[in-house]
């Protein structure tokens, strides 16, 4: 099949969390089973000026319809490896800039314009090149015009754009909200502007457009699929999502095993293995030092990375500030986000020198060090789509702690619940929860032949693409 993705993040180019990982990786394991891959992403700077498009070449420099006035891009386009081509969709006044979305106090001003412009240059580009698509596959808020934009355009230019929509939900809380007044931008007809179009509470909803729109929506975990349809997890949009009941399915993304994987990974400073864990103690050290811990300390080390939002709890573990002062262990936060909770940390690291450090940096070598070099990995998520951290921790033999939601308790299984099958540690979603959690992981750091047993149960986890690739190959061909 000739398959288009269309996304905001891709990694290693531009990432602000997994949606990055989970599309560039779901590209090459679909490569890898023999499909032609296309990955259209906006032609930030971050990617336009990595190595790997130091040889991109040219293809078009299409004339874009924006509201009343034409608007100028270029389409650029490199091959990272066999079977997967970037298509960068360019326009320096709306990509040109330091981070994707906006800064940590707010979003970019324009970022409807932004992405109006970025799907409406995909279309574009499919069209102008006859790329002859199986199936688009549009991923979040930035690419929910897609489905309508492209079926628009169908009707205009025939059947060079017949092809099946797939719409990924990676999180219903990021909705792409924005005054009415911006839908003409679209050209899109007026009905569209309804509540039966992109309309949500007086204002264009772009996350509702791919819901209702797509052929097919999915999300990234099956208990998230359910979860969405509900009050509690459908951040508003429950309704809109329970109209597509029949057509949504959770699929469980993959991780990519060349980029994550103990054994070979070249951001450690040791690599290891389920019969040679040896690495995994050096990466320790090593993890210490960087953060001006003595590195002989061998006591439970908690890490955490994550972006600094309340969606992953970082709350909850301020909250347990006292577990920190009463118990020898250390924690290590990597996170950049949220002002309020990146000081929460701060204060938290400069109460307790000797045993909390915090980076408030993206640091991609420091998040595998974190992920190797811990003992038990912190994800205590109000709410979480898939997750991927807890996967990458499992596989690095790192214990992960997650709260019961989404995808954290599809991929974790407690060993308390179930102690033949247990990987990890599962806690209510509130800061008693957190801690009966973290004093369990205490309990077990203590018992070393359990603790290892835990361990190399999770390094044993089978959390490839494989079967996710199969399912969307299935929902692509009977997507009609
Ligand atoms: P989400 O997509 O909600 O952020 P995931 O668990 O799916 O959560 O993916 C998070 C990804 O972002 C992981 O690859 C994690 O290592 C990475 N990440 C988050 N914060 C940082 C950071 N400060 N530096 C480097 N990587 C980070
Ligand atoms: C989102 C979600 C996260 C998921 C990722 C990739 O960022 O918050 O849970 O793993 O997308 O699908």
């Amino acid at each position: 099949m000739k398959i288009v993705h269309a996304a905001s993040e891709l990694f290693p180019y531009v990432k602000t969390g997994g949606l990055a990982d989970a599309v560039a990786s779901l590209g090459v394991a679909q490569a890898d089973r023999g499909h032609e891959v296309v990955v259209f992403v906006p032609g930030y700077r971050s990617v336009v000026d990595h190595p790997d498009a130091a040889e991109a070449e040219t293809l078009l420099r299409p004339k874009i319809e924006m509201g009343d006035v034409y608007m100028s891009g270029e389409v650029r386009m490199f091959s990272p490896r066999d079977g997967v081509t970037v298509y960068m969709i360019c326009r320096d006044e709306f990509f040109d800039r330091r981070n994707p979305y906006g800064t940590s106090e707010r979003d970019y001003e324009d970022n409807h314009h932004r992405f109006i412009f970025f799907c409406k240059g995909v279309v574009e580009t499919m069209r102008l090149l006859r790329m002859n698509v199986d199936v688009l596959h549009c991923h979040d808020w930035q690419t929910g015009l897609l489905p309508l934009l492209l079926r628009h355009a169908e009707q205009r230019h025939g059947d060079v754009l017949a092809m099946r929509t797939v719409f990924t939900i990676h999180n219903i809380a990021f909705q792409g909200v924005f005054p009415m007044r911006s839908f003409y931008r679209t050209n899109l007809p007026d009905e569209l502007m309804g509540i039966d179009g992109v309309e949500f509470y007086g204002q264009m909803n772009m996350l509702k457009g791919g819901i209702l729109f797509a052929d097919r929506v999915t999300t990234v975990s099956p208990r998230y699929a359910q979860e969405i349809q509900t009050p509690e997890f459908g951040c508003g949009l429950e309704g809109v999502v329970a109209t597509r009941a029949d057509d949504i399915v959770g699929l469980l993304n993959g991780i990519d095993s060349s980029v994550w994987n103990p054994a070979t990974d070249a951001l450690l400073p040791a690599t290891y293995r389920l019969d040679k864990l040896a690495g995994k103690w050096t990466c320790r050290e090593e993890l210490l030092r960087r953060h001006g811990f003595n590195p002989d300390y061998d006591g439970p080390i908690f890490g955490m990375v994550c972006r600094l939002t309340t969606q992953k709890g970082v709350d909850l573990v301020l909250a347990n500030r006292e577990f920190f002062k009463r118990e020898n262990c250390r924690l290590i936060v990597l996170g950049k986000g949220d002002p309020a909770l990146e000081k929460g940390l701060k204060e938290l690291a400069a109460a307790m020198p000797k045993r909390v450090a915090l980076s408030t940096k993206l640091d991609e070598g420091m998040s595998h060090l974190v992920t190797a070099g811990s003992d038990f990995f912190l994800m205590p998520s109000r709410f979480e789509p898939c997750g991927l951290s807890q996967m990458y921790s499992q596989t690095y033999g790192t214990v992960p702690i997650v709260t019961r939601v989404g995808g954290l308790a599809d991929t974790v299984v407690d060993i308390d619940q179930d102690p033949k099958h247990g990987t990890g540690i599962q806690v209510p979603v509130t800061s008693d929860g957190l801690l009966s959690g973290m004093e369990r992981a205490l309990r077990l750091h203590r018992n070393v032949k359990k603790l290892v047993e835990v361990q190399l149960r999770g390094m044993r986890q089978d959390f490839s693409w494989t079967r996710t690739v199969e399912a969307y190959e299935r929902l692509y061909e009977d997507g009609e």
